[in-house]
Formats: structure tokens, C-alpha cells, sequence
């Protein structure tokens, strides 16, 4: 049988490479179509969490593990890469402290697959990255072995577009853009990924494919810049940015609403626009709106802390000995995930000027030491008394699990960076 054949009868084994956030529930759905899967990563916790059918993600339960043991097996072995038939990519692609695109984990993912690439495999590459990448890192590494592109195996670029906690767009319905190196390798593409998924676009070339990706979430770091911008500005004028925002919202056609918020989070959107303003620089070219957005979008936790400050002083407070209260810290509600989280920056600006800083986090129980930073906190029981021991609540995520109107009732001053509470108190709660 035939690759092709081996697809389209769900016989084909597919590797993935990196069970985060992308790659697990890749996965799953691979083995909820019928296909045999395995996952490999090199955190052997992960590894053996996900085989005793335990999911460590909040919004993939357990049973979508437990009911497909039979065709998904997590593994640390990369050896077992050479039984795939088809290996996808989902390995992190951060940035460096110099924030420059941090390829190391791509590079080590495609040097063990060269090790261990035998004929008629199809790899695809599903992390965010710079357009080249495909070509110009990951073929030449995979080549090295002797192997040829679009003859003896098969490369396609194909970006992951997971909202995790998005409860009407999931990996089934949302259309799933590919681009290969060569035609064959496009058509071995669509195959794969046809078989998963509704909708398959097929683009000319891998790099179409990367910058599409790129293309998306610039245009959300971007628009959400130009909404905490004239918030400030709305703000000083006495307009409320959410009121414009929800009327503008009404019109059919031309308007897309995104919304302000205490600064941008997730693995995705803070990071990712960085990956081409880096590629632009071997054209000679700046990238003026993504620098912009970027400058803008990272300046709104210091906005906050100035809300915070200039809010305790009008009650006659300094912020320096205040108890402060922060209301969630996961990059966007209802998901367990604050890589990149703005709450942490707040925390930082607000511990440094002196403030006793506790959180509340239903889905992060205690915070994690960082590259950055080592807070050292577990999240605080929210009590009636401790609410009104706070000086001041500030609302970074806003969970739907919270009981707004009872955290208002309860509390003395509370920040809202997210319009989270719908009956304002004038005198209690500033929207910043
Ligand atoms: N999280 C999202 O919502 C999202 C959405 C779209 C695209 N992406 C992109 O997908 C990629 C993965 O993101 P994620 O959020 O799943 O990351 P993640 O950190 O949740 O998961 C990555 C996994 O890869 C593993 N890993 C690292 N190096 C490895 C190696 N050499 N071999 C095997 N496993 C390895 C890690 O242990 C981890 O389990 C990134 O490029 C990201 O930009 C993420």
C-alpha cells in the first residue's frame, strides 16, 4: 500500500512531535478519525500522565483520552519516529531574551527526524514561524541524510489555528490551510490533513502558507492596539471604548470589533509578529505597524499600574503598603494557560513600587517560576473578608466562573480591565 492509500484507509501512523496545547489535541482528533497515533515528547511527566489517559489540559477532558487509549500511545522514544508514516510538528517557537526567533526546538525536532527519516514518510510542520522556514531550516536538516524531497518523502507547511476554550470552532471545523515544498507534496498534504478535518485550502508554497499564519495574528496584535490606543484617548474625553466598540459592532459590514484589555498574552500574539519583523531585517525593511502595535500593546500594563496608583490617591491611599487583589491570571478567560500573561508584568510593576500583591485563579492554582519571574504565590480563597481587606481588585481575566455582582458588593475599589462588570458602580469600580 501506498502513503496515499495508507491515508485514505486510516491505516497510515502518525507521529506528532510536541503534546502542548497544539499537538494533544491534534492528536486526539487523529485518533478520534481512526487512525493510530503517537505522540512524542521529551517531557516524560507529560508522557506518562497522557498514557494512564490523564489529559493535563482544562479544556480537553480526560474521557476524549481515556475512550481512544487504544489509538493514541505517548512515547519519550524517538527511535519509534521510523514506524510513522506521517510526522507532524507542533514543538514551541518562542522568543529569545534578545527577542529573536528561538528555533532551537524546531532544530532539534528535525534532526531527529533526519536520524530516523526512512522513505514515503510525509512530515508537516504546524509551529509558528518566520516564511522560509520550511525551506530554507527544516528541508536542507532532513535532506541530509540522502533522502530527496518530493520523490522519497514528502514536506508541507500547514499552521495550527487552535482558539483553546472556542466552544464553536474546534481542529474539526476549522478550514486548515497547506503548503508544500513540491506538488506531490502538497497533494500528500491535503490527503492527511482531508481526512481530519472539513475544509483543506491549499496554498502555492510553504512560505504562502507560514506568512498566512503570521498575516492573522499581526492583524490581531495590530487591532488590538489601535483599541487600547483610543481607550486611553476615549477615556480622557469621557467616552466609554466598549460602548463605541458594541455600537460599532452593528454595522454590517467593514467593522470587526476587537476588544481593549491590561495587555497582550498567550504563546501566540505577543510573539509571533516579532518572527517577521526578525525575517524583514534580511530585507532591509521595518516593519513599522507590528514594532508600533507592539510598543503600544506592552506599555498597557504600565497604563494599569497608573489607573491603580491614581484611583488609591483619589481615596486618599498610596499604593506603597496597599493590599492588591489580582482577578485572574490567565492570558484570556476560562483557559488554564498564562504563558505571557499581562497579569504577571501588573504584579511586577506593582510589587516593585511596594504594594502586598495576592491573586485569584480558578484554573492556576499557584504561580510557577519563570524565565522572568518567581512571585512565589498560590492563588488566595476568595472570602467576603478578604475581599473587603483589599484595597484594591483588579480584574485582568475575566473568567466566566466569577460572581461579579458579589465581588463588586464585597469590595473597595476595583479596576476593570475587561468590562467585566456590567452594572457599574461609579464610585467602586474604574474601567481602565
Ligand atoms: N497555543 C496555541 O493556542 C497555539 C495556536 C496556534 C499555533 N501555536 C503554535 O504551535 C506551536 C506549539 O505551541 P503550543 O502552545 O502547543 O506549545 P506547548 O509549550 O504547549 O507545547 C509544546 C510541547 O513540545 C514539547 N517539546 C519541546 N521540544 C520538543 C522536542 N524536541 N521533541 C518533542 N517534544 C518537544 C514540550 O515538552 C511541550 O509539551 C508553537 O509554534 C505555537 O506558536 C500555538
Amino acid at each position: 500500500m501506498n502513503l496515499k492509500e495508507k491515508i485514505t484507509s486510516k491505516t497510515a501512523r502518525v507521529g506528532i512531535i510536541g503534546l502542548g496545547y497544539v499537538g494533544l489535541p491534534l492528536a486526539i482528533h487523529f485518533a478520534e478519525a481512526g487512525f493510530f497515533v503517537t505522540g512524542f515528547d521529551i517531557d516524560r511527566q507529560k508522557v506518562e500522565k497522557l498514557n494512564r489517559g490523564e489529559s493535563y489540559i482544562k479544556h480537553i477532558p480526560s474521557s476524549r483520552l481515556t475512550s481512544h487509549l487504544s489509538h493514541f500511545t505517548a512515547t519519550t522514544d524517538t527511535d519509534r519516529l521510523k514506524e510513522m508514516d506521517a510526522i507532524i510538528i507542533c514543538v514551541p517557537t518562542p522568543l529569545t531574551d534578545k527577542r529573536e526567533p528561538d528555533m532551537q526546538y524546531i532544530e532539534n525536532t528535525a534532526k531527529v527526524i533526519a536520524k530516523n527519516l526512512r522513505t514515503s514518510q510525509l512530515i508537516s510542520l504546524e509551529s509558528t514561524t518566520y516564511p522560509g522556514t520550511t525551506r530554507e531550516l527544516l528541508l536542507p536538516l532532513l535532506e541530509s541524510n540522502g533522502l530527496k524531497v518530493g520523490k522519497d518523502f514528502y514536506l508541507v507547511y500547514s499552521p495550527e489555528r487552535e482558539d483553546p476554550g472556542n466552544k464553536k470552532y474546534n481542529t474539526k471545523n476549522i478550514p486548515k490551510v497547506v503548503g508544500g515544498i513540491t506538488k506531490a507534496c502538497l497533494e500528500m498534504g491535503i490527503s492527511l490533513y482531508s481526512s481530519i478535518v472539513k475544509e483543506v485550502i491549499p496554498v502555492s508554497s510553504t512560505e504562502v502558507a507560514e506568512a498566512t499564519k503570521l498575516l492573522e495574528n499581526i492583524y490581531r496584535a495590530v487591532n488590538i492596539a489601535l483599541v487600547n490606543e483610543l481607550k486611553i484617548l476615549f477615556d480622557c474625553m469621557g467616552i466609554d471604548v466598549w460602548e463605541v466598540i458594541n455600537a460599532a459592532k452593528t454595522k454590517p459590514f467593514g467593522f470587526k470589533p476587537f476588544y481593549p484589555g491590561p495587555g497582550l498574552g498567550g504563546h501566540c500574539i505577543p510573539i509571533d509578529p516579532f518572527y517577521l519583523s526578525w525575517k524583514a531585517r534580511e530585507y532591509g525593511l521595518n516593519t513599522k505597524f507590528i514594532e508600533l502595535a507592539g510598543e503600544i500593546n506592552t506599555s498597557m500594563p504600565h497604563y494599569i499600574l497608573q489607573r491603580t496608583i491614581d484611583a488609591l490617591n483619589d481615596r486618599g491611599k498610596a499604593l506603597k503598603g496597599s493590599k492588591i487583589l489580582i482577578l485572574g491570571v490567565a492570558y484570556k478567560r476560562d483557559v488554564d494557560d498564562d504563558r505571557e500573561s499581562p497579569a504577571y508584568a501588573i504584579m511586577d510593576l506593582l510589587i516593585k513600587r511596594g504594594a502586598n500583591v495576592f491573586y485569584n485563579d480558578p484554573y492556576i492554582p499557584y504561580l510557577k517560576k519563570s524565565r522572568k519571574y518567581d512571585f512565589g504565590l498560590t492563588s488566595s480563597k476568595l472570602t467576603e473578608k478578604f475581599l473587603k481587606e483589599m484595597d484594591a481588585v483588579i480584574i485582568i481575566t475575566d473568567h466566566s466562573s466569577y460572581d461579579y455582582q458579589w465581588i463588586l458588593k464585597n469590595s473597595n475599589l476595583i479596576i476593570d480591565t475587561r468590562n467585566a462588570i456590567n452594572s457599574p458602580n461609579k464610585g467602586k469600580v474604574i474601567k481602565a
